[in-house]
């Protein structure tokens, strides 16, 4: 943990890096909180235990059997992915090492509250001790719900840890043991692998929502760039722009020293805001996925491309785990819950907004509000977007929000919440939606109300590039 602890003349301030700073100047002269809750000077940075390469897959059994001493693991998977080569790879890993394995199929691709009880079910009535997840961050999510409940039978109620105010947001006990999760990534978007998050639809409420706590994070994450060679086109490019947007959003967020105290500080969010070590991930995931998106769309079997942007995905996972998300996100999850008819997957039979989908159609009106709480760092991301198409270091005159649309635009990704079949008539529902994602609204870097979404979603229903 860090306090701030830094001397606030402005004197001072010319000699700090950039990042402190901001965060200096806003102490001084807050942008806009005149009221006085105390403001929270610390920071905490959750470690995340990753292992990378191609080939990486095949260690699992070791680090089940000799680090973990596991016998009995449940690997849980989508029907999808089961087929694909790197389940036997996982396989045959546990049974090198004798480790019984049983496999749970059934996630939901956009998991919601019913497949979630579906799995905590399941895993309740299994004896095992350690869990595998193989599959994007819908099979990545669930398996951390299940694990979180079937550890601990104490909880009374489903909601006691979704997030506030939908669920009651308690903290996780911090006397609950949960067993061993390995996360196997196998697209190129959600860093799942490294949060303590775990998102799913809430079919009640009509949005998204999800358990956030740092006991949730994966033991282990095992990022294999060998998976995503598989990856159908859409599902490639919509995960990339969820790599792109975690990215922006948290390099974006309000300053963790902007945001209200906690009363204790085990209530310390997740989602802290804006810090230092965050911004060195978002920044390299930005960089990275802006130059290698583009080029694993024109060629899955480019090795080089693809294990480069699988790592930007998990960098933007650790970034985004501790500084958090904001309104993009925030907007996609009733954008995501209240579809009706638009299915978003060929290869899927229900109606879905593909989540990096649901975020990225929010992104140009969202950062054409923002861009006022700091120029500076909505430039820098304007910039970066700009190498894709100017080469590095070229100044661009185009703004954050039209270099989204550009970026867009290039990988043929249209905007535009009209697609999905929305009208203006659903802005009130959207709104009503969003307002209740504290989580990620509390630290957008400006304050927002029914008016601002309703602003915000109206921009956004008829964007385009
Ligand atoms: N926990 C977090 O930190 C976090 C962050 C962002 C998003 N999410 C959540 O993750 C979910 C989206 O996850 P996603 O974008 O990874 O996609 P996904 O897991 O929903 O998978 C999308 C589709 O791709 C298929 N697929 C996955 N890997 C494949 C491969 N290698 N080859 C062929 N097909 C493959 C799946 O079977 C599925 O049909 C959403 O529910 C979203 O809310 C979670
Ligand atoms: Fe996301």
């Amino acid at each position: 943990m860090i306090g701030s602890g830094l001397s606030r003349t402005a004197s001072s301030s010319r000699r700090l890096p950039t990042f402190w700073q901001r965060s200096v100047l806003r102490t001084v002269a807050p942008a806009f909180s005149t009221a006085s809750p105390p403001l929270d000077p610390i920071c905490e940075w959750a470690a995340s235990n990753v292992r990378y390469g191609p080939g990486a897959t095949r260690e699992v059994g070791m680090d089940l059997a000799l680090q973990f001493r596991c016998r009995k693991v449940v690997i849980f998977t989508d029907p999808k992915v089961q087929t694909l080569d790197g389940m036997n790879v996982v396989l045959e890993s546990l049974e090198r090492q004798n480790i019984d394995a049983i496999v749970y199929n059934q996630v939901r691709v956009e998991p919601n509250d019913v497949s979630f009880r579906h799995a905590i079910d399941f895993l309740s009535r299994t004896d095992y001790d350690a869990v595998v997840a193989f599959g994007g961050g819908s099979v990545m999510d669930t398996a951390k719900a299940a694990n979180l409940y079937a550890s601990h039978d104490g909880y009374e109620d489903f909601y006691d840890y979704v997030n506030a105010p939908i669920g009651k947001g308690l903290p996780i006990p911090a006397g609950i043991q949960l067993k061993p999760l390995i996360a196997i990534p196998t697209t190129a978007g959600t860093g799942s692998e490294t949060t303590g998050v775990a998102i799913f639809d809430d079919t009640a409420s009509r949005s998204k929502t999800g358990l956030a706590s740092r006991s949730l994070k994966p033991t282990l994450g095992i990022v294999d760039p060998v998976h995503t060679r598989t990856l159908p086109p859409k599902v490639a490019t919509y995960a990339g722009l969820d790599v792109l947007c975690h990215a922006m959003e948290s390099y974006t967020a309000l300053p963790y020293n902007q945001r209200p105290a906690p009363a204790s500080p085990l209530q310390r969010p997740a989602y802290q805001g804006s810090n230092p070590v965050s911004d060195v991930w978002s920044l390299f995931a930005l960089e990275t996925c802006v130059e290698f998106l583009p080029k694993v769309l024109a060629d899955t079997n480019d090795d080089e491309a693809r294990g480069k942007l699988l790592l930007a995905s998990t960098a933007a996972g650790i970034g985004f785990g501790n500084a958090g998300v904001h309104l993009c996100h925030g907007m996609s999850y009733p954008i995501a819950s209240q579809v009706r008819g638009y299915v978003g997957y060929d290869h899927v039979d229900h109606a879905l907004v593909p989540h990096g989908l649901s975020v990225i159609v929010n992104a140009p009106a969202v950062f054409e509000w923002t861009a006022s709480a700091d120029p500076d760092r909505h430039a820098k991301l304007a910039r970066i977007l700009a190498s894709h198409r100017l080469g590095e270091d070229h100044a661009t005159s185009v703004g954050l929000a039209d270099e989204i649309r550009l970026f867009c635009e290039r990988i043929h990704v249209p905007l535009g919440l009209r697609q999905f079949g929305y009208t203006a008539e659903d802005i009130p529902s959207l709104v009503q939606g969003t307002l209740p994602q504290h989580r990620v609204t509390k630290i957008a870097p400006k304050p927002v109300d029914r008016d601002v979404l309703t602003n915000l979603f109206m921009r956004a229903l008829d964007d385009t590039h």
